[in-house]
């Protein structure tokens, strides 16, 4: 079952002037072509570690799946702490592939702890964790390839309290670290309190990171098949391997939005059309933002690249966005994510018949008005000369998803190629890391908290 693009809607043959020349792919060939050299020679070195994930893990997706049955049997809860990579993967992935009620379900229909995600540092929402939880029947996994972000330590800091407090010298088995081998207080965390662990592989950033240990124990804890989602990236890999530039999904995606970003669509909406799908959106906006997002290129030239990402989801969103997508400026990129086949139908029944109006809806699926929508805002944004393409999953599994996933990878590992950046650093992020450090008073950051001090102190001019 393969993932399908459809760019049509990208092209001048659908939106005249405002869409992109054959001419102008072929004028991309050589860049497209030292782009996909630098990704594909590279495999596995430095950080592209991920693109070995699917072949090089069979002993570990043995120990997690352990891992994994273990805890299924004995919690009723399964905790992430994690922020950015380490919580977005982890969260996509069970809205895809798990109903999506799934901590509602009674525990025989779950067969499966609850599963939670708490990737921010507000108190009300943790507070709020530990109301509905009982912190002795619950696993937490702390996810952090630094082992040093503020947010996930100090809410392992509150969870390992409590778990002390409740449970004695039993707490550390309710916490497995997944973290750098051997980088970062985590792992010496691990070591000391003899916590279970999974290592996040080198040459494995946060957000490349879904298809390693952060994402597979989680999705393993729920019942989902991990090694089919491994094939369905190997799948996606073989496709994304060879140089055939209008065969090859990533690449010629990749040149796409290159060429739209020369055009000045600096946006990059995400829009799928099914509930599942909504958080492959969030998670596809952190890749495509912070991997593209940068200051300057490879040779420090000042350049200020990247294209905004945003999420919409359909239908829901035709109801908020499409109107400015449809007529508002010439500057995004929408990618539709389509699925033919949803896993299960809801037939709007006959009545009404009084009622012309509303009749018309009656003895269809839903699934098929979904489509029927999504097939209509595709006319009216080509209608309007808005560039749009559509990624078309047969059906949202484990493979299917694994290929989804895979492809957007790809996909931003060619860009990134294309606008000659570091596709892997995070220099902005890491500013605002070291900016709470220094504030906090952690020992190491004096001097960035002297620079601080000395910025300009807000005026009373500018507020109202
Ligand atoms: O992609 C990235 O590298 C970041 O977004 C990180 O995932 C995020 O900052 C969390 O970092 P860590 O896993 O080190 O706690």
């Amino acid at each position: 079952m393969e993932i399908r693009i459809d760019y049509n809607n990208m092209m001048q043959a659908a939106l005249g002037e405002k869409g992109i020349s054959d001419v102008e792919i072929e004028a991309y060939a050589k860049r497209a072509k030292a782009a996909f050299d630098a990704v594909i020679n590279n495999r596995g070195k430095g950080m592209q570690g991920w693109m070995e994930l699917m072949y090089n893990q069979s002993d570990i997706v043995r120990e997690i799946n352990e891992c994994a049955l273990n805890i299924r049997e004995n919690f009723d809860n399964f905790v992430v702490l994690g922020i950015g990579g380490s919580a977005l993967g982890p969260i996509a992935v069970f809205q895809a592939l798990k109903h999506p009620y799934f901590n509602e379900l009674t525990a025989s229909k779950r067969n499966a702890p609850r599963f939670y995600v708490l990737d921010n540092v507000d108190p009300e929402r943790m507070n709020a964790l530990f109301d509905i939880i009982d912190v002795k029947r619950t696993m937490f996994n702390v996810i952090s390839k630094s082992g040093a972000t503020s947010e996930t330590m100090s809410q392992y800091l509150i969870v390992d309290n409590l778990l002390r407090e409740k449970l004695g010298k039993e707490a550390h088995r309710h916490i497995i670290a997944t973290t750098d081998k051997s980088k970062g207080n985590l792992i010496k965390l691990a070591h000391t309190n003899e916590y279970k662990t999974f290592y996040i592989p080198d040459g494995v950033g946060g957000r490349f990171s879904e298809i390693c240990p952060v994402g597979l124990l989680p999705a393993a804890v729920l019942g989902i098949d991990i090694a089919k989602l491994l094939e369905g990236c190997a799948k996606m890999d073989k496709r994304c391997s060879s140089f055939d530039l209008r065969h090859n999904p990533a690449l010629i995606t990749a040149v796409l939005q290159s060429i739209a970003m020369d055009k000045g669509r600096n946006i990059s909406v995400m829009m799928p059309y099914a509930d599942s799908l909504k958080y492959i959106a969030d998670w596809y906006c952190q890749l495509w933002g912070e991997s593209l997002g940068k200051a300057v290129d490879k040779n420090n030239n000042v350049v200020n690249r990247g294209q905004t990402p945003t999420k919409s989801l359909g239908v829901t969103d035709q109801h908020s966005q499409i109107q400015l997508y449809t007529e508002g400026p010439f500057d995004k990129v929408i990618t539709f994510i389509e699925v033919e086949r949803f896993r299960s139908k809801l037939e709007i029944p006959v009545r009404c018949e009084d009622f012309p109006d509303v009749n018309f809806l009656c003895g269809h699926d839903m699934g098929e008005l979904l489509n029927t929508e999504l097939k209509a805002t595709k006319y009216s944004l080509c209608k309007a000369q808005k560039m749009n393409y559509s990624i078309i999953l047969p059906e949202v599994n484990e493979n299917t998803l694994g290929q989804l996933l895979y492809l957007f990878m790809m996909q931003t590992a060619y860009c990134g190629e294309l606008l000659e950046i570091d596709t892997y650093n995070q220099p902005g992020v890491e500013e605002g890391k070291n900016a709470t450090y220094a504030l906090f008073g952690r020992k190491g950051y004096e001097t960035k908290r002297e620079e601080l001090s000395n910025a300009k102190a807000p005026s009373k001019e500018y507020t109202a």
